[in-house]
């Protein structure tokens, strides 16, 4: 005989934003189950920020997600900001730092906020689940039966909160695209976010040799530019400029990367020219750029258009000056592509916002169901605002639902 539960509100999905809105949700006196058929809820919780997650950030502005609609994610962050999220944090005396760009982490380990998360469910009444399948969804006169390996499911109201693509082995699932198609919702195109770059040929030779190495640059593709880091990859590049940048990348695009970002590039092209005419080009690069980067990298690219790498700065001439500077500010890359889901941080795209409340969260073609988190087409930029989308769209669906 077939179990069946009666509850008021079930979540699906016990990631960041399952957890805050089922939280939001049991506070309010609803009943709330919230299930995962995963083994342990919040897994990227936990392994996200370098084991310290990267929770919010001081300064949250729409500008910081991508989406086709990216006015969408206003209300909810407005509704639920970063300030309320600290405060929460606060409240649990979790220790926590401001790295930079105004970006939180916890200063022992990302468990703290998880543990905090579970903590608040249990003070809410949330029942909370793991290892449950799903098998099917229908509606019926009071809303809607979850056919799942714990029985027939019988709710008021239906958060999906199953995330992205990205880290299948951390148990995303397409899940949610499937459920919303089946509502008639439109699935915005998915593809990483927030991924490595792969490069092949000589440039992943060179890049290998360079693995480990990080510099600060300026990297630029479509009109959109990130001053931060660039780390070297035995596959190509990471580091948070191209974690930045890959999210506004399609395939067979080029990068700008300007190499002297770090170095006001202009009057240190000129100050070696004018300064430094004894000195030979290689070891005025070195004076500004890591060794092995101007050994490996500049020297190769520079012997291909015959740039004399050895020769005094004050023999070279006008017309190899440009190539020199041209190479430095304005150099471009061809990534081969990235590293896809199996790194990415992120999904882009997904759950079309054309037919969800961007008040509530909820689904204007299915009354009661509800689409939070990552699997909604809103994706922040990296520096905590993923998280601060998943607790503001969590507590947005939380209070209504
Ligand atoms: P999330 O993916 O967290 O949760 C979805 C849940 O649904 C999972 O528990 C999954 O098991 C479950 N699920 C999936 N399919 C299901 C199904 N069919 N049935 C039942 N359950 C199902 N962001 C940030 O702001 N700061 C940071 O420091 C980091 N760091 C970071 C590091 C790494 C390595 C990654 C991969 C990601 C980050 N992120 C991040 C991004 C952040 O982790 C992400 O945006 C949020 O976790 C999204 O929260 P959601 O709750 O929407 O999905």
């Amino acid at each position: 005989m077939i179990k069946k539960i009666v509850t008021d509100v079930l979540v699906i999905g016990g990631g960041a934003a399952g957890l805050m809105c089922a939280l939001t949700s049991g506070y309010r006196g609803r009943q709330v189950m919230l299930v995962d058929h995963a083994n342990r809820m919040g897994k990227k919780i936990l392994m996200s920020g370098g084991g310290k997650c990267n929770f919010t950030n001081y300064e949250i502005n729409f500008h910081n997600y991508l989406s086709e609609n990216p006015h969408f994610c206003k209300s909810a962050l407005k509704r639920y900001t970063s300030t309320d999220f600290i405060e929460l944090v606060e409240r649990h005396s979790i220790p926590f730092h401001e790295k930079k760009h105004g970006q939180l982490f916890c200063d022992n380990k990302s468990k703290d906020i998880l543990d905090m998360l579970f903590t608040e469910c249990d003070y809410a009444g949330v029942i909370r689940k793991t290892h449950v399948e799903i098998y099917g969804i229908d509606t019926c006169n009071t809303g809607y039966l979850v056919n799942c390996s714990l029985g027939i499911i019988q709710c008021e109201s239906l958060v999906i909160a199953s995330g992205g693509l990205s880290i299948p082995t951390m148990g995303a699932t397409g899940f949610g695209y499937k459920i919303a198609e089946q509502i008639g919702h439109q699935i915005i195109k998915t593809r990483a976010g927030l991924v490595p770059f792969i490069f092949t040929g000589k440039e992943k030779e060179v890049f290998s040799q360079l693995s480990g190495l990080s510099l600060p640059v300026k990297l630029s593709t479509n009109n959109q530019s990130f001053s931060e880091n660039l780390l070297f990859t035995h596959r190509g590049l990471s580091g948070p400029a191209v974690l930045q940048i890959s999210s506004y990348w399609q395939l067979g695009d080029k990068l700008t990367v300007n190499w002297l970002a770090s170095s006001a590039e202009n009057d240190f092209l000129k100050h070696i020219q004018q300064n430094n005419g004894k000195s030979t080009l290689k070891n005025s690069l070195q004076e500004t750029l890591p060794n092995r980067f101007v050994e490996n990298y500049l020297s190769q690219s520079f012997s291909i258009s015959k740039i004399p790498f050895q020769k005094k700065l004050a023999e070279i001439s006008r017309k190899n000056w440009d190539v020199i500077s041209e190479k430095l500010i304005n150099d471009h890359l061809l990534p081969a592509g990235t590293e896809g889901y199996r790194t990415a941080e992120v999904t882009l795209g997904g759950v079309s916002t054309k037919a969800i409340s961007s008040q509530t969260m909820e689904s204007e073609l299915s009354k009661g169901l509800y689409f939070i988190g990552e699997v909604v087409d809103v994706t922040g930029h990296l520096g905590g605002y993923n998280f601060q989308w998943a607790w503001s769209s969590g507590y947005a669906a939380g209070s209504v639902a």
